[in-house]
């Protein structure tokens, strides 16, 4: 016997003992077919971690938090040194991070760990616009998956003022100046923002967001995605084949694994080994905390957001683009992103069937990566039209160009292998060997093959 079949089945005896029990298969996600024990499948779950991740590091830190801009030295804690008073919100991650036993580690991986989440998702959204996830039948999957990654981002900026340091004040402030401009809908947001005016006003609506509303919305959001992912199974494979699309192969339908404990165990394999990298990173690299808001000598601070904002941060320094127009490029990529279900109709799946749409994520991948690197590199600094348009324009030529010529010689040999498989007689494209088998037309070039 194979260790994997001793360990298959001791696990299931074991947790047939459990599940008779608990009657626990209640509650377990349904099974799926064993294929998809590979990590491109379960990446939102990976994101799932990250989420409860930061759930209990950020319960732990709200132990010691204090969100308050009352002036103060003693929640600064003992060793506050030549320290004058400092924001009380200031002073206790001050305090966390010199007095509380492990204080700088778990400070460390809360703020690494937002910014592993936030690199999952895209990781989690771009795997799934390459892969055509969002067809029918999981379109409202695709919708609730961009709310939530609305949330996962509103979590990071209202998390990035808690420190109360003047770079997180200023990187704010600029987020909400294009928040509040917002025609129609800024100044209905205002008050809700910025209360009676005063810095406490902002930093208790800020950690209000962060701890309470945005966290029930997403739970609730998730909740909707995963009871979404329940009903319709996983995505199978991408397919240029229409009908592959919602089902999988019989072969694959046979090898169905359950949900409690062979899927759970594997994901939970992967959030331990996640935790563990978070923990190296965070006690080899740990936070540093940067000068309190308010503090004179930090005048010459350069406000700066935190990576996953820089491209927006970025926009804003280009000539003619006001907070009005950085707004709108936002809410028309937004809306993009969320009716991409209605906006690609084809039936196929295959991102070599959809090369408009190939197209258009590549560009803009690499439009925000270039715009991150840009931002960090030169925060501030004016750029002049001539200029966006060298650096961004070839972008999108390049790729047009690299994915046109690739769909113009996979249609050829689609076309070539079509005809070879129904008339291979013909005399057009001579096979050599033997005679191949007969034509059925939709399974020719399936992603199994
Ligand atoms: C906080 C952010 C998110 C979390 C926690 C999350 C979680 C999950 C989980 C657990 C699944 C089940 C399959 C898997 O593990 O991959 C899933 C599937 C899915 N997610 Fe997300 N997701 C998030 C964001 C998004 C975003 C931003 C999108 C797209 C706009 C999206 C679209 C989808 C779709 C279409 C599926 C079904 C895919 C399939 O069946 O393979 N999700 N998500």
């Amino acid at each position: 016997m194979t260790f994997s079949n001793w360990y298959n089945r001791t696990l299931n005896k074991i947790w047939g003992f459990v599940e008779d029990r608990t009657s626990m298969k209640k509650w377990a996600l349904r099974p799926q077919p064993e294929f998809t024990f590979k990590p491109s499948y379960w990446t939102g779950a990976f994101v799932v971690n990250a989420f409860l991740f930061q759930v209990i590091t950020g319960a732990l830190l709200l132990m010691y938090y204090q969100p308050s801009t009352a002036q103060t030295l003693t929640a600064c804690g003992q060793t506050v040194g030549t320290l004058s008073a400092a924001p009380a919100a200031w002073c206790s991650t001050y305090y966390i991070i010199n007095t509380v036993p492990m204080g700088s580690l778990l400070l460390s991986t809360h703020l690494y760990g937002a910014y592993a989440m936030i690199f999952l998702m895209f990781v989690h959204f771009f795997r799934g616009y390459y892969m055509g996830v969002y067809k029918t039948p999981r379109e409202f999957s695709w919708m609730v998956g961009t709310l939530l990654m609305l949330m996962t981002l509103g979590m990071g900026f209202t998390g990035y003022l808690l420190p109360y340091t003047q770079l997180s004040l200023n990187a704010t402030n600029v987020g909400l100046v294009l928040a509040i401009r917002l025609p129609t809908f800024g100044p209905l947001l205002a008050p809700f923002i910025l209360g009676d005016g005063t810095p406490q006003s902002l930093l208790s609506r800020m950690f209000d967001a962060h701890v309470v509303l945005i966290p029930i919305a997403l739970a609730a959001l998730l909740y909707a995605h995963i009871a979404l992912f329940e009903s319709h199974g996983i995505a199978p494979p991408a397919t240029s084949d229409p009908l592959q699309r919602r089902r999988f192969t019989e072969k694959e339908d046979k090898k169905h694994v359950p949900f409690m404990p062979h899927i759970l165990f594997y994901i939970t394999k992967w959030a331990l080994l996640y935790a563990g990298v978070l923990f190296a990173i965070a006690a080899l690299w740990p936070w540093q905390l940067q000068t309190y808001a308010g503090n004179v000598a930090a005048a010459g601070v350069v406000t700066e957001p935190d990576w996953y904002f820089l491209w927006l941060f970025k926009l804003v320094d280009f000539t003619g683009v006001t907070p009005v127009v950085a707004v709108g490029v936002t809410t028309v990529l937004l809306l993009f992103v969320l009716f991409v279900p209605f906006l690609d109709r084809s039936q196929r799946t295959h991102p070599r069937d959809r090369p408009f749409f190939v197209w258009i994520g590549t560009s803009l991948l690499g439009f925000f990566i270039l715009m991150t690197v840009w931002g960090g590199e030169t925060p501030g600094v004016q750029i002049l039209p001539m200029a966006v348009a060298e650096t961004i324009g070839p972008i999108f030529l390049v790729n047009a160009l690299v994915i046109g010529l690739f769909h113009w010689r996979y249609r050829r040999s689609y076309k070539r292998r079509l005809a070879a498989r129904t008339s291979p007689f013909d005399g057009a494209y001579p096979r050599p060997g033997p005679a191949p088998p007969p034509a059925v037309a939709t399974r020719e070039v399936t992603s199994h093959e």
